[in-house]
């Protein structure tokens, strides 16, 4: 029998049932509060509210745990490839075989093309424009060509759309990131990795490239650390457009709008941006200062997490993989570099910080390796889409595969005026 946790006021009390996770918080079955009692529960930023079910993800942000189906990010950071994480959160398991891979990594290739009309998307936009406003538009473009005749419940309808959006998104991505060059068109290479074919893609056209092994392995290392990150402000987003039934490629356009803002993934552009901002070492103080003032709404960017409430484990990883790009492309010694590895060192001593648990996030260190990548830092964020697109993907599949899903529609604690009638405007 399921426990169940009483909730009493005056003489009216409630049974709530608790349901089990496999490992994590329990939840309190809140279905009935309203039915029941009438009340509503407030939790504004959804900070103790699980949206749904899911069997993808998991997170203890106290210990610093992230585990990808059960596999602890560590290791496949240090073992795996992104395509085969991609293969193990949509499936559920790693490959039994590389014969598996093989099919897995031909039905995404099979994928990079682009329908013919989404030339007159990019080239709409002018030459300024963010690429995350043209990320947000190019993939919600894709529903203008993939609506009718997809079943949303159907499973064979959701893996195409699953394959279909892992396969275009490095294309969109290389689009907005050459939306300036002209005759950058570069092939997708068989014998490459899904990480070599992204560099040369973005770089591939221009005369002599080679790609660089470490460069390629941290990018690797970046998508497999972004890939998912459970219910999340972009996967949520993701998760309730879906929920009405909408298209799902006008669902990952909703994710990508949501993953744009600098609380979520632009930080990794908001932290170089701020980096600029600084200048020098001489001023890191001065900066620690406006960070810790609550009149000054200046934050440090790239520290603090809504979950980790200790390091964040991705963080831990990429710093080492920030240092190897860093040496091999003579960025060590770059002043922008210097003062980040100098502001992480006081940052880290500093009692403000330190009480409050505020550590370096996965996008200290993200920006840092794009922008020794040569990836100018207005591009960041949607290399974060790039690399997220599976998750927000595999989250729309398990959604919709769950036969109890309804539409979202939290509710409120109304504060407005009460009921009053209307006074024609001659007499007010
Ligand atoms: N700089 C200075 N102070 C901070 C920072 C920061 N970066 N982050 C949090 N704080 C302070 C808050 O002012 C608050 O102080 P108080 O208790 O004295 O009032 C305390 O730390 C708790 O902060 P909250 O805002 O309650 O934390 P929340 O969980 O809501 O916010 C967030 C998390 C949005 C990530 C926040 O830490 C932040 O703005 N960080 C900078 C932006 C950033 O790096 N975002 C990337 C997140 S990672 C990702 O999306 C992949």
């Amino acid at each position: 029998m399921a426990e169940k946790i009483t909730l009493k006021k005056d003489t009216q009390s409630i049974d709530l049932e608790i349901k089990d996770a496999t490992v994590g918080p329990s939840v309190i079955d809140l279905k009935s509060l309203y039915p029941d009692t009438g009340y509503f529960t407030f939790d504004p930023s959804y900070s103790t509210t699980a949206s749904c079910e899911s069997k993808i993800t998991y997170i203890d942000g106290v210990k610093g745990i992230l585990e990808y189906r059960g596999y602890p990010i560590e290791q496949l950071a240090e073992k795996s490839t992104y395509l085969e994480v991609a293969y193990l959160l949509f499936n559920g398991e790693l490959p039994s075989s590389n014969i598996a891979l093989d099919e897995f990594r031909s039905e995404v290739k099979q994928n990079m093309t682009l329908p013919e009309n989404m030339d007159v998307i990019f080239s709409g936009f002018g030459k300024e424009a963010h690429p995350m406003a043209m990320l947000t538009t190019a993939v919600a473009a894709l529903s203008g060509s993939y609506h009718e005749g997809i079943d949303i419940r159907d499973k064979e309808h959701q893996k195409e759309f699953f394959f279909n959006v892992l396969g275009k998104m490095p294309i969109l991505v290389a689009n907005v990131f050459n939306h300036n060059q002209k005759n950058a068109n570069v092939e997708y290479d068989e014998s490459l990795s899904y990480s070599e074919n992204i560099l040369r893609l973005f770089f591939g056209w221009k005369d002599g490239y080679e790609i660089n092994p470490i460069l390629s392995k941290a990018l690797d290392i970046l998508l497999i650390l972004h890939a998912d990150h459970e219910q999340n402000c972009s996967t949520s987003s993701v998760r309730l457009t879906g929920s009405s039934g909408t298209n799902p490629y006008a669902a990952i356009a909703a994710g990508v709008a949501a993953l744009w803002g600098p609380a979520h993934g632009g930080a990794n552009e908001a932290v170089v941006r701020m980096f600029g901002e600084i200048g020098s070492k001489d001023n890191i103080s001065k900066f620690i200062d406006k960070a810790k003032d609550k009149n000054d709404p200046f934050r440090l960017m790239g520290f603090g997490h809504r979950v980790y409430k200790n390091y964040d484990p991705r963080a831990t990883i990429i710093r080492s993989q920030c240092h190897k790009v860093l040496e091999s492309t003579g960025n060590d010694s770059n002043p922008m570099f210097e003062l980040a590895l100098k502001l992480e060192e006081i940052a880290l001593n500093d009692d403000y910080f330190v009480k409050r648990n505020l550590y370096p996030n996965v996008d200290f260190y993200s920006g840092l390796i794009y922008k020794a990548m040569d990836i100018p830092k207005e591009m960041f964020t949607a290399m974060f889409a790039l690399a997220r697109t599976v998750g927000w993907a595999t989250h729309w599949c398990e959604m919709m595969s769950n036969p109890k899903h309804r539409i979202g529609r939290p509710r409120q604690l109304y504060l407005g005026e009460k009921k009053r009638d209307y006074i024609p405007i001659n007499d007010r």
